[in-house]
């Protein structure tokens, strides 16, 4: 059943992969244009890494970023639709890998990286095996960056316990297909990092800066 459900996963960011760049690249999400971008770029920027890490890289809006302020940057992600995408825009270097395949081989994404990031990627349900596996790539004293949606604001209507839930991306403009996610606690969230044989060292909770509730939860990881 999991193993289904993150198939799922994988296979909605290719169906959805034309609306999903053109969402982030029109900047129609209001999270992101408002708080959560700056605040997973900033954070990038303070840690003072030069080789980074994009992991679920997406369309690489991220990776583009960080290439633009000076860094070397790697990036991956299971959507081939979206790695040709993040191709066409920056000449970081990109690989069309799961999590899964990347576990079983972390060295074919280069090695020696200062810091790991994940953006809003981190959606099945097993994710220690990804997380131990970052630290063959990271070097020591490196660092792993988890930002993902906050679990207080993503439970206000439902009970608040690890499942899997459906996104309908509902408000989201263009053609969407609904996607299984696994929602966590952020108990949940520490514990998966703390397992992983990560030291978490901060963590943040950037808030919406017209409700004032927070929008994102980033934990910050040392080896
Ligand atoms: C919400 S998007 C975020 C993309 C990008 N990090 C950003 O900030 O725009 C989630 C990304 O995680 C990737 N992803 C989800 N599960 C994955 C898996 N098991 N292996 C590789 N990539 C995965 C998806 O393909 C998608 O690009």
């Amino acid at each position: 059943m999991e193993k289904d459900l993150n198939e799922k996963v994988k296979r909605s960011w290719n169906d959805n992969a034309a609306s999903w760049v053109n969402a982030v690249r029109s900047e129609a999400l209001e999270s992101r244009r408002l708080v959560t971008n700056d605040a997973i770029l900033k954070t990038v920027l303070r840690l003072n890494g030069q080789r980074i890490l994009d992991v679920g890289c997406g369309e690489g809006w991220l990776s583009h970023k960080l290439m633009e302020a000076g860094h070397v940057v790697a990036g991956f992600d299971s959507s081939s639709e979206l790695v040709e995408q993040a191709r066409r825009r920056t000449d970081a270097k990109f690989f069309v890998l799961s999590y899964e395949e990347f576990a079983r081989a972390p060295y074919s994404v280069g090695h020696d990286f200062d810091i790991a990031v994940c953006n809003f990627s981190l959606l099945g349900e097993t994710i220690a095996p990804l997380l131990r596996s970052l630290h063959q790539v990271i070097r020591p004293a490196g660092h792993l960056l988890i930002q993902t949606v906050h679990p207080f604001t993503a439970s206000e209507k439902l009970p608040y316990q690890d499942g899997w839930r459906e996104e309908t991306f509902e408000g989201f403009p263009g053609e969407w297909s609904a996607m299984p996610w696994y929602f966590r606690t952020m108990s949940s969230w520490m514990r998966e990092v703390i397992s992983a044989a990560w030291h978490i060292v901060e963590w943040q909770e950037p808030l919406h800066p017209v409700t004032g509730k927070p929008t994102s939860l980033i934990l910050e990881a040392k080896h």
